[in-house]
């Protein structure tokens, strides 16, 4: 139970350092929170600084999820403690402790935490959102669909885990809440149009 409580507050606090917030900062943009839709992600950061900084930040952001997760399954936590660990990445990183708990929407830690766990799924994943996005070219009509299809992946591919990450898409896609009344009101953006 110890390794599991230190691997789970770990993950979470890996998950807080709110690269957007710390990258942009870099770039001299003084909050993320306040440009751009707000919110401290990857998308976000291309929106608001470009490329170089949006690519930095994903890839931080991804292995935020993907380091705990990875370093949980060398030590040999069980799916249910590893399911807690991917969990509390996400929760961090929503919820950073280090920025007053207003982080991002979790995408693309998730989609680092799955990463150890099957690539398979983490293929089927990072292949629907990127169709999704080339048809739609809006980076959260392709994370609602990539995180909505998750469930159903992981039933298929690791049935162990279908719960937390049913769980995690529920986080995920209720963080989109405004991204999705923008979408029915036609104000969400997309990419080749901004
Ligand atoms: O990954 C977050 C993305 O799905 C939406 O970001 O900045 O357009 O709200 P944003």
């Amino acid at each position: 139970t110890t390794s599991i409580v230190f691997f789970v507050v770990g993950a979470y606090l890996i998950g807080s350092v709110s690269s957007a917030i710390i990258v942009t900062r870099l770039f001299a943009i003084q909050d993320i929170r306040q440009q751009g839709s707000g919110n401290a992600g990857a998308t976000n950061v291309l929106r608001v600084a470009g490329k170089k900084a949006a690519a930095i930040v994903f890839l931080f952001d991804l292995l935020k999820g993907a380091i705990p997760v990875y370093a949980g399954f060398l030590f040999g936590l069980a799916p249910i403690a590893l399911s807690l660990v991917a969990i509390a990445a996400c929760l961090g990183h929503i919820f950073p402790v280090f920025f007053q708990f207003k982080g991002g929407k979790g995408v693309a830690t998730a989609l680092g935490a799955l990463m150890p766990l099957d690539w398979a799924l983490a293929g089927c994943l990072f292949g629907t959102w990127l169709c999704v996005f080339t048809i739609a070219r809006i980076s959260s009509v392709a994370a609602i669909v990539t995180f909505s299809l998750a469930p159903i992946y992981t039933y298929i591919f690791e049935p162990d885990y279908t719960i937390a990450v049913t769980l995690l898409c529920l986080l995920i896609i209720g963080k989109h809440r405004d991204n999705i009344k923008r979408l029915f009101s036609s104000k969400e953006k997309a990419k080749n149009k901004s």
